[in-house]
């Protein structure tokens, strides 16, 4: 019953109206641009009836029971059909344009009120529809259009009356387009963004383009091309400012107008200044806004109004949890908002046109951005094994494609040409290059010449490639992903044979524990002016909230919807968890992206103001304190911080003369005015210093009573004054602890090389696993005790094994206990040479769960490695166990602190202190135990150990981002073969 446009690629749009700027009109008494309580859009939001169908086939108008869905929403959030997430694999057979048979189909239906039909014109808008959707009204058709994410428009003047007319819409989960529409997400269906009816006069102005222009005697022209399609329609048109003063005011009925601005105050997105602009016709007005600003490359350097501008950015899908994809204006707001306070100035609309209205709350709250167009061809290269990237051509060098993609690009452009805050057009992601997208590029060029045309897939067939004619000629920059920092600066910015400006426009894979290294790949940005930013993969966890247990938020990803082909916890690499609570990385991004730098040289201080276009000064305060040993001794403020972009100046401090203990000087940059979207009083990065001028002595405390040792056949017991220890001599290690009856340690402390593997460990994890660290033991050898000054000495050579493998490490290990009852552990350790580095060493404690308020000295106060502690500095810190451990949804190793020097487990009687007179570690501190992170599929599976699961590391290895990105750093992996460690244990009553 249905036309079979949804599998025919010369049919993309039936009756829709041209493509236009997205606005919304309203009527001159109420001028607004809103959908609601505006006279020209009937909002068709809300309850409709709907049947639903496992496969078109069964599709019939003629039924008798319905059920009720919300527009807007995807019908898979509503318990029909099942969600599926697959990355690059299609979930379809790759038979295009045909698509399965089992296409599974939603008959939306409602009616419309319509008055006044004789006097106006009626135009029905869908902003997003997944995948493709057939319009009928008074049960006649009226048109089909496909394109998820961008806006169909339909004449209905012809098929309606006035009073009640029936509106039905039948939605297909695949067509043609699917094939076009591979991104990496959660794969949902259904009218999705709003649907509402425009109603219009007669004549109206159908679409205009602003553009601006800035001369150099300070005056700027916004250039207004105008389509009233050739009805000399006379138009009013009113420049104002941003408080509503008017500025210009014509009449025209022409169709191009040029309005100068004298002193134009620009629209960067540090300061999103916005002019506004109405249209007025006889009997309808559209008002809109205006930034004022030019965007340009010179030199490979791309500047926005004659200025270099560095992006700071992160990739954003329109994606919740509870609502799919569905995006309120609230819920981006907050996305924008929190952005805005972790200092990202920049968004890349990965992969398709986000909700219109995103892109009005950019201008206004002032983010850069890349529009990327509906398209991704990913899972071409995977139609057949193994993956190839010449597979590519099938769609990309494909001249039946060309009308579609080309439909795409122009659904884009025209409907977002009139934003300031886009930068660039995207002609999307991962699909290759080849015909389609040439004509792609050229057509953008022939709608919008002011604009950066960026496109990463670059791909070419391998024998086309070494012809090597191809030059991409319709893309301006030349956008990379996920590089590894040398790769990045000696082969991509430094390619002496391209001389396009170089961006990221994915980077950073924020899957899990990580990134790592994001301040070094900020320090390339800032250090090539060829290189004009990147953009983080990305902002948000995609998952479904299904319920709750265990108290938790019960997250779903793929595989937990049974479906075939999935690609598991991938969707989970946000810089957000689903309810948008900031994942540590997001931190770390946050002051990597700090708006200035200090840098500490010769006793001196200086600042470098890292904005493009604002004085310090009109931005910030600093705000800093000396700490020793964790205690304030001196603080102060810098409010006259008069520094224009890019520029250093020395700061004013005077520092006393310190000595003893560990000094540290830390700057907190506070903002100073209240901003719609930071408070006044926010602390928008930090510096750490260290200033100590002496490695600090840790106390261990040696004085006590005498003790009395039993070496028996399996353990050796040693009792002081309120103390019984005993060392297991098969474990090569103490395994019971009592203070005077209270019993703090009862099983034998471990020597550990492994972690729960994080998402980022992935790949390392196989080597990790074959190389049996997930399952060593100790072997012990002659165990001899000795006496020492104040104590006694076990000296315990062992080795770590594990079944069917060469000895991992051999271990001379010396346990010293004290009078006093403090321990001190010292490991010689020698890692066999042909094995995977470590992903760390260390011990482990199962101590008693009382002990579980922890304060220690080091990186803090969140979870810190090796090449991710930019967010954290050093101090002392206090928390209850149970918070030091890092909730991802796919559990993981989390929690640990690198750098550490102290610290302190307590109950209500006992405390266990740890401190190393010779070494710096890392710790981690909580209720679960490793076996149980690397288990478990989802953290509201957790169970608690019923311990204080203590590890003191001698080094735990970096994070990385090698879920989608670079192998770990060299530098960051724990990968010495020989090396000494050494810790104290100090357990005391209180
Ligand atoms: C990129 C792709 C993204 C996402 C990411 C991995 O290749 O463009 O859409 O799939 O990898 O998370
Ligand atoms: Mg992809």
């Amino acid at each position: 019953m249905l036309r079979n446009y949804y599998q025919d690629l010369n049919v993309l749009n039936v009756n829709t109206i041209p493509n236009r700027a997205y606005y919304i009109p309203s009527k001159p008494g109420n001028i607004s641009d809103q959908k609601t309580n505006n006279d020209s859009v009937m909002l068709l939001n809300g309850d409709w009836k709907f049947k639903f169908y496992k496969k078109v086939q069964d599709f019939t108008f003629d039924i008798d029971q319905y059920d009720t869905i919300p527009v807007p929403s995807n019908w898979q959030m509503h318990g029909y059909d099942a969600h599926q997430y697959t990355n690059v694999r299609y979930p379809i057979p790759y038979n295009p344009p045909y698509v399965p048979k089992e296409n599974p189909c939603g008959l939306y239906e409602r009616t419309i009120s319509i008055k006044d039909k004789e006097s106006n014109r009626f135009f029905l808008n869908f902003e997003g529809v997944d995948s493709c959707h057939y319009v009928y009204i008074n049960d006649q058709f009226v048109g089909y259009s496909q394109v998820s994410h961008s806006t169909s428009e339909f004449d209905i003047t012809n098929f309606i009356q006035n009073g009640d007319n029936k509106l039905q819409v039948v939605v297909l989960k695949w067509c043609d387009g699917t094939y076009l529409e591979d991104q990496d997400k959660l794969r949902m269906s259904g009218i999705f963004r709003d649907v509402y009816v425009l109603v219009r006069p007669k004549e109206f102005l159908f679409d205009y383009q602003i553009k601006t222009n800035i001369t150099s005697d300070n005056t700027a022209t916004v250039c207004i091309t105008m389509n009233d399609h050739e009805t000399k329609l006379q138009k009013k048109i009113i420049l104002a400012d941003t408080n509503h003063t008017i500025i210009s005011e014509l009449s025209t009925s022409e169709c191009k107008a040029d309005i100068i601005v004298n002193n134009p105050i620009l629209w960067t997105a540090e300061s999103p200044y916005l002019y506004y602009i109405t249209f007025e016709t006889e009997n309808e007005v559209i008002t809109d806004t205006v930034g004022i600003r030019t965007i340009a490359i010179e030199n490979s350097i791309v500047k926005v109004n004659g200025k270099q501008v560095k992006f700071k950015g992160v990739n954003r899908h329109d994606s919740y949890c509870d609502t799919g994809y569905v995006a309120s204006l609230e819920r981006i707001t907050a996305d924008l908002k929190l952005m805005k306070q972790h200092n990202i100035n920049a968004i890349r609309t990965s992969h398709y046109p986000n909700r219109p209205e995103l892109y009005k709350l950019c201008d206004q709250y002032g983010f850069y951005v890349i529009d990327e167009a509906d398209i991704e061809a990913h899972g071409t290269i995977t139609m057949a094994n193994p993956a190839n990237h010449d597979l590519y051509a099938d769609i990309a060098n494909n001249p039946k494609w060309t009308n579609a993609i080309v439909d795409r690009i122009e659904k884009l452009v025209q409907r977002d040409k009139n934003r300031p805050c886009v930068i660039f057009w995207s002609l999307g992601n991962e699909s290759g290059y080849g015909c389609c997208f040439r004509e792609a590029g050229k057509r953008v060029k022939e709608m919008d010449d002011t604009r950066i045309v960026h496109y990463e897939s670059m791909v070419i067939p391998e024998a086309e490639k070494a012809k090597g004619t191809e030059k991409f000629e319709v893309i301006d920059v030349v956008s990379h992903m996920y590089p590894s920092l040398s790769w990045l600066e000696n082969d991509f910015i430094g390619n002496p044979n391209e001389n396009r400006p170089r961006i990221l426009c994915e980077f950073a894979h924020a899957m899990g524990n990580g990134p790592g290294d994001l301040n070094r790949y900020y320090d390339l940005i800032y250090k090539y002016d060829n290189f004009c930013g990147a953009f983080v993969w990305e902002w948000c966890d995609h998952t479904v909230l299904v319920g709750e247990k265990n108290g938790k938020s019960m997250y779903h990803y793929g595989g937990d919807f049974g479906e075939f082909p999935h690609d598991g916890n991938f969707c989970m690499d946000g810089l957000v968890y689903p309810d948008r609570k900031p994942h540590t990385g997001l931190l770390e991004l946050k002051n990597a992206a700090r708006p200035a730098h200090i840098h500490y040289k010769n006793g001196k201080f200086q600042i470098e103001n890292k904005l493009d276009f604002t004085n310090l000064n009109d931005i910030l305060y600093l705000q800093w304190t000396i700490k020793q040993n964790g205690n304030v001794i001196q603080s102060g403020e810098i409010r006259a911080l008069d520094v224009n972009p890019h520029e250093t100046t020395e700061l004013p401090i005077e520092l006393q003369q310190l000595s003893g203990g560990r000094v540290y000087i830390k700057f907190d940059m506070i903002s100073i005015n209240e901003t719609p979207l930071v408070e006044a009083g926010s602390v928008l990065g930090f510096e750490q210093f260290d200033l100590s001028t002496e490695e600090y002595q840790q106390d261990l405390p040696t004085i006590g009573g005498k003790l009395f040792v039993d070496d028996g056949k399996t353990h050796i017991t040693i009792k002081g004054e309120s103390f019984t220890y005993r060392f297991n001599k098969d474990a090569g290690s103490i395994d019971y602890i009592d203070l005077l009856g209270n019993i703090i340690l009862n099983k034998s402390i471990e020597f550990n090389l492994y972690r729960a593997p994080t998402d980022n460990d992935m790949y390392s994890k196989k080597a990790w696993i074959e190389d049996g660290f997930n399952r060593t033991n100790p072997y012990t050898y002659d165990i001899t005790v000795s006496e020492v000054e104040n104590g006694i000495a076990i000296h315990c050579p062992l080795s770590i094994q594990a079944v069917y493998l060469a000895n991992l490490c051999e271990i001379e290990s010396v346990w010293t206990v004290y009078n006093s009852g403090a321990i001190n552990v010292t490991l010689d350790v020698k890692a066999r040479d042909n094995m995977s580095y470590l992903p760390r060493f260390g011990l482990q404690l199962m101590l008693d769960e009382s002990l579980s308020n922890c304060s220690f000295f080091g990186y803090g106060p969140h979870e810190c490695y090796v090449d991710k502690h930019t967010s954290t500095y050093k101090d002392m810190f206090q928390s209850a166990v149970p918070n030091m451990h890092e909730d991802y949804i796919f559990p993981q190793e989390n929690g640990s602190h690198y750098d550490s020097e102290y610290v302190c487990l307590t109950s209500d009687k006992a405390k266990v202190e740890i401190n190393s007179c010779n070494n710096h570690f890392s710790f981690n501190v909580s209720p679960y135990t490793i076996e149980e992170l690397a288990n478990k599929t989802h953290n509201y599976l957790l169970e608690k150990s019923g311990y204080t699961v203590l590890n003191i590391d001698y080094k735990m290895s970096g994070v990385g981002s090698n879920s989608c990105g670079p192998e770990l750093e060299p530098e960051y992996r724990l990968s010495e073969k020989k090396f000494k460690f050494e810790v104290n244990i100090i357990p005391t009553l209180k």
